[in-house]
């Protein structure tokens, strides 16, 4: 991957990102995402620079990845530039083909803030500087920050924003909360568009966002998005009218949305069928059995699971299984058994079709 490889991207096309999120986005989600969403930039959750450099357990469970989540971004924090660098060595070898690495200047726990990491750096400006410098210089992958609008109002955004930039930032994700907001909500948008208006390097805006369509109408001048809880309850939200098969020319392009369904897409959204959702369940548990040991896997899928069913209410009873599955083998009898019991209504699109309560009489 090339250091101007986020320029060259955002000079052909407006593209999005899946948010990196701890414990929620792992291989398995990448992959499912990518499935689902081929145009998806993907950002691992965040690891520490001094993991990588001195844990080979984690080196090896966090770096190799499968193809199809290239090109894989991998998100580290730490404090000190000299651990960066280390870290940057590790991830830029060439067996791992990592695309790019992205700096966490997000965090705002306090024991992240406490310890001079994740969004602290807002008010650590010089060492925020060095830590790009340091990395620009220890690798050849291109180096992103996330951050937020400010630690607590009181930092220039953009001319912190320049000086990233000047340190050979590349892209700059900027979370529309300040750290001390955490996740209450902020009514003014404009700082981030003014920020666009004075780098050169693509602004991502990260707030909130809840699909595709909706994104469109507040892109303004901006170059990209990045969507994180939203995309837990709705995966298919990165998708839109052109997205759809029958709109697409290129032949190739054509056929990595071949999947979708034309006429799932209603109104500028994908609303996929009973079917596509079971489908996308099995394909992400058996992503999740392949890249994790059993006891683990179990009880992480538990929380996606029952997220896919979200817009079900009639399947009630198998969700409270969901919640306590055990095994692969388990969750997929399960699965299968939602896919006999409403093998009628598996064309039907939660969300948009409505199931009536003479449809599940058959439950009672
Ligand atoms: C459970 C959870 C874990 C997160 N982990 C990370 C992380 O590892 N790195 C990061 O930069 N942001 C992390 N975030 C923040 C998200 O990437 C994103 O900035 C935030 O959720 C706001 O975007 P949204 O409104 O689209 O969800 C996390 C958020 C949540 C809820």
């Amino acid at each position: 991957m090339n250091k101007n490889f986020w320029e060259e991207q955002s000079k052909q096309n407006k593209l999005c990102f899946l948010a990196p999120m701890d414990w929620y986005w792992d291989s398995a989600y990448r992959q499912t995402m990518r499935k689902i969403a081929p145009h998806v930039f993907l950002i691992s959750e965040f690891y520490s620079a001094d993991g990588l450099c001195y844990s080979k357990f984690l080196k090896d469970a966090v770096l190799p990845h499968e193809t199809i989540e290239d090109p894989l971004v991998i998100q580290i924090f730490w404090k000190d530039p000299e651990m960066f660098a280390k870290a940057a060595k590790i991830i830029s070898e060439e067996k791992y083909n990592i695309a790019g690495i992205d700096v966490n200047m997000w965090c705002p726990a306090k024991k992240v803030v406490r310890s001079g990491h994740g969004s602290s750096l807002l008010i650590n400006e010089c060492t925020a500087f060095s830590i790009i410098e340091e990395l620009d210089k220890a690798t050849h992958l291109p180096i992103t920050v996330k951050t937020r609008l400010s630690f607590d109002w009181n930092q220039d955004l953009i001319k912190f924003g320049k000086w990233l930039q000047k340190a050979w930032c590349r892209l700059l994700t900027i979370h529309w909360r300040t750290a001390k907001q955490a996740y209450t909500w902020v009514a003014n948008h404009e700082p981030i568009y003014e920020l666009q208006e004075a780098l050169d390097i693509p602004v991502i805006a990260n707030w909130d966002i809840l699909n595709y369509k909706m994104w469109m109408e507040k892109v303004k001048n901006l170059a990209w998005f990045m969507i994180g809880r939203w995309s837990f309850w709705n995966p298919w939200c990165f998708l839109s009218d052109q997205h759809n098969p029958d709109n697409i020319t290129d032949p190739e392009l054509k056929k990595q949305y071949s999947h979708l369904d034309p006429k799932n897409f209603v109104d500028g959204l994908y609303y996929p069928t009973l079917k596509e959702i079971l489908d996308i369940m099995l394909f992400h548990a058996q992503a999740l059995v392949d890249n994790k040991w059993e006891k683990r896997w179990s009880l992480e899928i538990r929380k996606h699971l029952v997220q896919y069913l979200k817009n079900f209410p009639w399947v009630k009873v198998y969700r409270k299984r969901l919640v306590t599955t055990e095994s692969y083998e388990n969750s997929v009898i399960i699965i299968n058994e939602i896919a006999e019991t409403f093998k009628d209504f598996l064309d039907k699109r939660p969300g948009l079709e409505e199931i009536t309560k003479d449809d599940l009489d058959f439950l009672e």
